[in-house]
């Protein structure tokens, strides 16, 4: 039995890689894409999802969500995943998108669904929060919210904080005390999960249009001035953030996980930090490790994965 999902994200370089991963293999049934305002704005981000859903040929359900995070404006990152969110790679696409808000949305698939399904979200939690506050009898049909986010030692965006919770760190905060099973792959599990310049020239070998695409993204990925992590990822490398909680639920295995009672600072200089309190009590299951091989390999896999739709 497939793994069933809905992915939450904002493309976005690394989710859109996240989303061709999540489509292409034999493991994880995705039953949704919702889309949310982080990298670029909600309007971009689900016009990026539209053309990665055409692209894959899919016929996923897509939603679009909050315009911005619950009480802080946006603070939207073009200079990393560029003007489009995208790097203009993809052409816009016609692909429909559901008439309902990406929180109604989740809440009527889990309603509906037999079975529990797990949330993976790669952007801000702002969607989420919402469903947890709009729709609280939701609660229980989540098996488990497996997202990018956070970092126990370290921020990309300022000294102490990672992006996605930097965004919304009130819509975070709302997740990590709503008693859902967590699982964090936060900073440090992209920093163990470089895809290296030499991984990228691999990749553009593969001869299959997912592999053309994805190592175009790479390498645009790798130009990119990541100054504040300069001494962790170097030029044309890639730390694979989005896709690493994709990952987890395709190959568990590779990975070793800890269990952390984490606060969301919500305000001040600390705004965004996933700070770990010490007791004995605990809210996330944090990834520690990664075997880098193994996830490269498995984002190789997938790219070879031969799609249901796909002529080639
Ligand atoms: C996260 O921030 C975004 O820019 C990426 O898409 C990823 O979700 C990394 O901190
Ligand atoms: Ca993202």
């Amino acid at each position: 039995m497939k793994i069933p999902i809905i992915m939450d994200c904002d493309p976005g370089w690394d989710d859109t890689i996240a989303i061709i991963m999540a489509l292409s293999n034999n493991i994880l049934d995705v039953k949704a894409i919702t889309c949310v305002a982080g990298n670029v704005s909600v309007e971009k981000t689900t016009e990026n999802a539209k053309k990665v859903l055409n692209f894959m040929k899919s016929n996923v359900i897509l939603a679009s969500g909050a315009k911005r995070p619950l009480v802080y404006s946006l603070r939207s990152l073009e200079n990393i995943h560029g003007e489009d969110g995208l790097y203009g790679l993809l052409e816009n696409a016609e692909y429909g998108v559901d008439k309902r808000k990406a929180d109604e949305l989740i809440k009527d698939l889990l309603l509906e669904s037999k079975e529990k399904i797990t949330i993976v979200v790669t952007g801000a939690l702002t969607n989420i929060a919402l469903l947890i506050k709009n729709y609280p009898e939701c609660i229980d049909k989540i098996k488990k919210i497996c997202m990018m986010g956070g970092g126990i030692a370290t921020g990309n965006i300022t000294k102490y904080a990672e992006f996605n919770i930097y965004t919304d760190p009130h819509a975070a905060n709302i997740v990590f005390s709503s008693g859902i099973p967590i699982v964090m792959c936060g900073l440090e599990a992209s920093y163990k999960s470089i895809c290296k310049k030499e991984d990228v020239v691999e990749i553009s070998k593969i001869e299959n249009k997912k592999s053309k695409l994805v190592s175009k993204i790479l390498e645009e990925s790798g130009k990119v001035n990541r100054d504040y992590i300069k001494e962790i990822v170097k030029k044309g490398d890639s730390p694979l953030y989005d896709p690493v909680p994709v990952a987890y639920l395709i190959r568990p295995d590779i990975f070793k996980t800890k269990k952390y009672n984490i606060k969301i600072e919500i305000e001040g200089e600390k705004r965004g930090q996933t700070k770990v309190i010490n007791n004995n009590n605990y809210n996330a299951e944090v990834v520690i490790d990664v075997n880098r091989k193994e996830i490269i390999d498995l984002l190789i896999n997938c790219l070879k994965f031969k799609n249901k739709n796909d002529g080639e």
